[in-house]
């Protein structure tokens, strides 16, 4: 079977998911919105904003480009910026304390032992902190004396790199592996490093440090027992033999980004789930609804020790993934919840806003190849004073996928059962059906073929929200379109949207690009960064996007790489206001082989914290193992393989981060 393994030989995981989604699961026959004219429109556009002054004023962009960096200084982002570039160790701006809080294999739970790398036990990894730690989360401490210095950290582990964490096996998910080095114990670690974990930490005299005694310390794994709930809970697509009630389901999957409620709860979403499922969808009833969600991937031997995984033994337990959880974590005996009424994709973050209403609405992104922006609007209203209220929020509500038209307009539509084209005759007899197979009725709405949607995120001080597209290297010229507006597009770009009378809940926006991403001083890039960018200051494929206190936005980075952007993934800051709107300016960088997850802010916005991911993995020709990995940070002992860590970064003497 032709996609069984990944063809390449030496990918890691990360790679592999990203040639993977080149592949795209999207065969419906949406317009891009983009005829020719259309086409040629955008690119003009694109053009003018990034080179047009250069062009009329005569002068290379280059030296423009110099002039302005001079000439002008962002006076909302006064830090001295780094240097781009790649190193084993981690590096962010003068001023600046970058320390580890937690690393991989570190305690999580009292009882945990310690890290031992050579002798690695799933009881042990059940309660250190898990592998490939990505979306953060913070939450004040109820009664805390300072809210910004003592709080609850949610981290979730996406991911595992066996070629990083397991010594002597290299990769395993290739075709000539087969995964024949990977073993029952190897696996049950790996399911006991994916997931999520709850740290409770204090800062004090300007140091962070996890609470080793905490009563909410957690580990949720990729056996934790959790409760699907909403429209689509008990329904017989969701229904097995170990659950016959299609309400219960074991762990949680590839939790790439989320978000953190008002009210205290943590959103985990379910990301790149298919790649855990095992066989083919060849013949299978559910064959078309599978392989518009790419599945199964056999990315992970998992399938081969565990029938529940394997897709001709137990059809529906595929079903039961690709949600946003949401969790208590206050309440370390809770089952998290899979709310249902988000919807089923590769769901990448759930950030969200209290709309002026009361309502509370998400805004989430598919990450996929020509997939699709969404939001959902709650039912019922966020009530500040009475926290049980809003502990079901998320299970009434409706959910809209988003079309970007060509004017800078743009609708909501409306994923509802009965309206339009999502009736029984179109393969949706229930409004469970359209939330299983949210990516099938948003193609029958028509919605637009977007460039890998990452995080989508509301500026609360401006109203706006932020797009994070990350890349699309299979869009050709005639698909592009006002919303996608570069074929092979290698480098991601990021839209702003405004919502028709800042009201979140309304079903018409107006939307702009804000950067399109890459070298903005090499022409045939198309980059449009402002030109006070300097040559350190551009980055590409934006991921993860956060809005400090003080409504500035920050952009973290998965893909940059020496050959790739002649750069290691990081953090930037880009301005959105202004004069000095699009001007980015690169404040924190990875160490070899990782990407920036997070960032996070306290609330008071005296500390970032970033998760670093993969450290370590190598490149297309030499892929990173625990034996010869690309770097050893952040431990940098010769027996001690790279560990994903969180890191917080403060202002030596205090203060503001960036300002
Ligand atoms: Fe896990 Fe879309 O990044
Ligand atoms: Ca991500
Ligand atoms: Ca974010
Ligand atoms: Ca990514």
């Amino acid at each position: 079977m032709n996609d069984q393994f990944s063809s390449t030989p030496n990918l890691t995981r990360a790679q592999a998911a990203e040639a993977a989604e080149d592949i795209g699961s999207n065969v419906s026959t949406n317009a891009t919105i983009g005829d020719v004219i259309a086409t040629r429109l955008a690119r003009r556009d694109v053009l003018r904003g990034a080179l047009g002054v250069a062009a009329l004023a005569g002068i290379a962009p280059l030296a423009l480009d110099r002039a302005l960096a001079q000439a002008v200084s962002s006076p909302r982002l006064p830090f001295k910026e780094i240097a781009a570039g790649s190193s084993e160790q981690h590096l962010v701006a003068d001023g600046y304390d970058a320390d580890v809080l937690i690393r991989w294999g570190d305690a999580v739970l009292r009882d945990a032992p310690a890290f031992d790398p050579m002798n690695q036990t799933a009881t042990a990894q059940q309660r250190q902190f898990g592998y490939n730690n990505d979306y953060l989360g913070y939450i004040p401490m109820r009664g805390a004396a300072d809210p910004s210095s003592h709080g609850l950290l949610v981290v979730n582990h996406e991911y595992t790199n066996e070629e990083l964490m397991f010594p002597g096996i290299g990769v395993q998910e290739t075709k000539a592996a087969a995964f024949a080095k990977m073993t029952p114990e190897l696996v049950a670690i790996e399911k006991a490093a994916h997931g999520g974990s709850v740290l409770e930490i204090k800062r004090e005299a300007g140091k962070w440090r996890v609470e080793g005694a905490s009563t909410f310390a957690r580990r949720i794994d990729a056996e934790t027992p959790m409760t699907i709930t909403g429209p689509a809970s008990g329904h017989p697509r969701l229904r097995t033999k170990a659950d016959p009630e299609g309400r219960s389901v074991r762990g949680m999957l590839n939790n790439c980004a989320g978000g953190v409620t008002p009210w205290g709860t943590w959103l985990s979403c379910e990301e790149n789930f298919n790649g855990y499922f095992w066989g083919s969808a060849n013949g299978l009833p559910e064959e078309k609804q599978l392989k518009r969600y790419g599945a199964p991937a056999n990315q992970y031997a998992w399938g081969k020790f565990e029938e529940r995984f394997e897709l001709a033994k137990e059809p529906n337990e595929i079903n039961r993934f690709g949600w946003v959880v949401e969790i208590d974590p206050f309440d370390p005996a809770s089952a998290p919840k899979k709310r249902t009424a988000l919807g089923r994709m590769k769901h990448e973050g759930a950030e969200g806003i209290v709309n002026s209403d009361g309502r509370y609405v998400v805004y989430m992104g598919d990450d996929e190849r020509f997939d699709y922006v969404y939001k959902f609007v709650s039912e019922g209203r966020f009530d500040p004073a009475n926290r049980a209220a809003n502990m079901d929020l998320l299970d009434r509500g409706t959910l809209y996928v988003a079309r970007y038209n060509a004017d800078g307009s743009g609708e909501w539509m409306a994923l509802v059962h009965g309206q339009g084209p999502l009736i029984a005759a179109n393969g949706f007899a229930s409004q469970a059906d359209v939330l299983i197979d949210t990516r099938l009725a948003a193609d029958a709405l028509g919605a637009t073929k977007m460039d890998r949607p990452e995080d989508v995120e509301a500026n609360p001080k401006t109203g706006k929200v932020y797009v994070a597209l990350t890349n699309n290297s299979r869009r050709t010229e005639a698909q592009i379109d006002k919303a996608n507006p570069r074929a092979n597009n290698r480098f991601g770009h990021i839209i702003e949207m405004a919502p028709e009378g800042s009201d979140h809940s309304a079903l018409r926006f107006k939307w702009e690009v804000l950067v399109t991403c890459g070298d903005h001083t090499v022409t045939t890039t198309g980059a449009s960064f402002h030109a006070g960018t300097t040559k350190d200051g551009w980055f590409g494929m934006p991921d993860n996007v956060a809005v400090d206190p003080d409504g500035r936005l920050w952009v973290a980075t998965d893909g940059n790489s020496p050959k790739a952007t002649g750069r290691n993934d990081g953090i930037w800051a880009l301005e959105t206001e202004g004069p000095m709107r699009g001007q980015s300016k690169h404040f924190y960088r990875t160490p070899n082989g990782a990407e920036a997850c997070g960032p996070l802010f306290t609330p008071d916005g005296q500390t970032m914290f970033v998760a670093i991911q993969h450290p370590g993995e190598g490149d297309d020709d030499n892929a990173g193992t625990f034996e010869a990995p690309t770097t050893r940070w952040p431990d940098f002992k010769p027996d001690m393989p790279p560990r994903p860590a969180i890191v917080a970064i403060t202002k030596r003497g205090g203060g503001k981060i960036g300002a």
